[in-house]
């Protein structure tokens, strides 16, 4: 029977599973971290090589069944997901094996392994279309306009009744549009600001484009600020009972304001390529953040403008 307290790390080698590993370690040196990914979407050199690492699919049970026989996991922070809504509206099938199979999959090992508390990355994409904003969380009936949307919708009542049915603690992360270090321009969930900078650092990639007239805007919320949230939602005293909490800046940013920011801290001029509006693209998004304040204690530790500065200097490093 393993004695060492030990969290697991699913998606560790992903954009926002990995900045995860990296602050995790610093604020609890003692803590073992075990991680699950499959490079599905995830870097290799992402990869912290200090912490104990299972190559493979959270859909495999009797990896799993490993993992959790092997080590003694107290909470579960879930992040591995096939997180591209295009990929999903093509692959319909396919992401909800794993966004859906594979996170009711991990819900009954947790069950199963007595943790402590599932901490599940939900997404904006359930909304759709916000009717209010900034947007609640709510009890209304909601209208994703994806299958990912759909998919991280359907995680969030399996959490809940995992709660009611055998007391295992959990919550669902509401992200909207993170951003940050470690995302690629072009990687899966890739945000206008990392897609553009990838444009502007290293041409050979394509030229970035703005679709529609730049004034739709967005909740950017830097990626420190939701490892933050998933550190602080470990932390909370009590049960969380399968509860839904929006994490974002609470703030929204126009594409054009964006332009304005990258050009000012990059001392570049950005030119985009102008296209129509995608189908099925939301024309604001926005977070109302008052309840992950009230139950996490959450607010953003880093304001957009330096979140933009930072992520900046990483493109710079990258191209030097
Ligand atoms: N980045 C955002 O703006 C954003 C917004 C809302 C929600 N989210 C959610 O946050 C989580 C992390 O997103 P991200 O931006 O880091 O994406 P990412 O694609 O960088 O990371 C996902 C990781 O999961 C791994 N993975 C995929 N399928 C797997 C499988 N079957 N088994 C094991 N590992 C698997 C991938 O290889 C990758 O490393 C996801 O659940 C995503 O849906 C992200």
């Amino acid at each position: 029977m393993p004695t060492q307290k030990s969290i697991l790390v699913t998606g560790c080698a992903g954009f926002i599973g990995a900045n995860f590993v990296r602050e995790f370690k610093k604020r609890y040196p003692k803590t073992k971290i075990v991680g699950i990914d499959n490079f599905s979407t995830g870097r290799r050199d992402a990869l912290d090589k200090t912490i104990t690492f299972y190559r493979g699919s959270i859909c495999n049970r009797k990896l799993l069944e490993k993992i959790f026989l092997r080590h003694r996991l107290t909470y579960v922070f879930h992040f591995a997901a096939l997180p591209q809504v295009s990929y999903s509206v093509e692959n319909p099938a396919e992401t909800t094996e794993v966004n859906v199979f594979g996170t009711v999959l991990l819900l009954e090992m947790a069950r199963d392994n007595k943790v402590k508390r599932f901490i599940h990355s939900s997404s904006s994409a359930v909304y759709g279309d916000a009717k209010e904003l900034p947007t609640k969380e709510g009890n209304e009936l909601l209208h994703p306009r994806s299958p990912y949307g759909l998919q991280k919708y359907t995680d969030e009542p399996f959490l809940k009744m995992f709660s009611d049915l055998y007391g295992l603690d959990s919550v669902a992360l509401r992200y909207f549009n993170v951003f940050g270090p470690g995302q690629y321009g072009g990687s899966a969930y890739a945000t206008v600001i990392c897609n553009w900078l990838e444009g502007l650092y290293f041409r050979h990639k394509g030229k970035p484009f703005l679709e529609s007239d730049g004034k739709q805007s967005r909740d950017f919320c830097y990626v420190k600020n939701v490892v933050d949230a998933n550190i602080k939602a470990m932390k909370v005293k009590g049960s969380l009972r399968g509860e839904t909490i929006n994490i974002g800046h609470g703030k929204r940013t126009t594409l054009l304001e964006v332009r304005k920011l990258i050009e000012q801290y990059t001392e570049k001029k950005l030119s985009l390529e102008r296209r129509p509006t995608r189908l099925g693209d939301v024309r604001h998004t926005h977070a109302d953040i008052s309840k992950a304040r009230r139950l996490l204690g959450y607010r953003p530790l880093i304001d957009f403008e330096t979140g933009l500065r930072e992520t900046v200097e990483w493109f710079e490093e990258r191209a030097k």
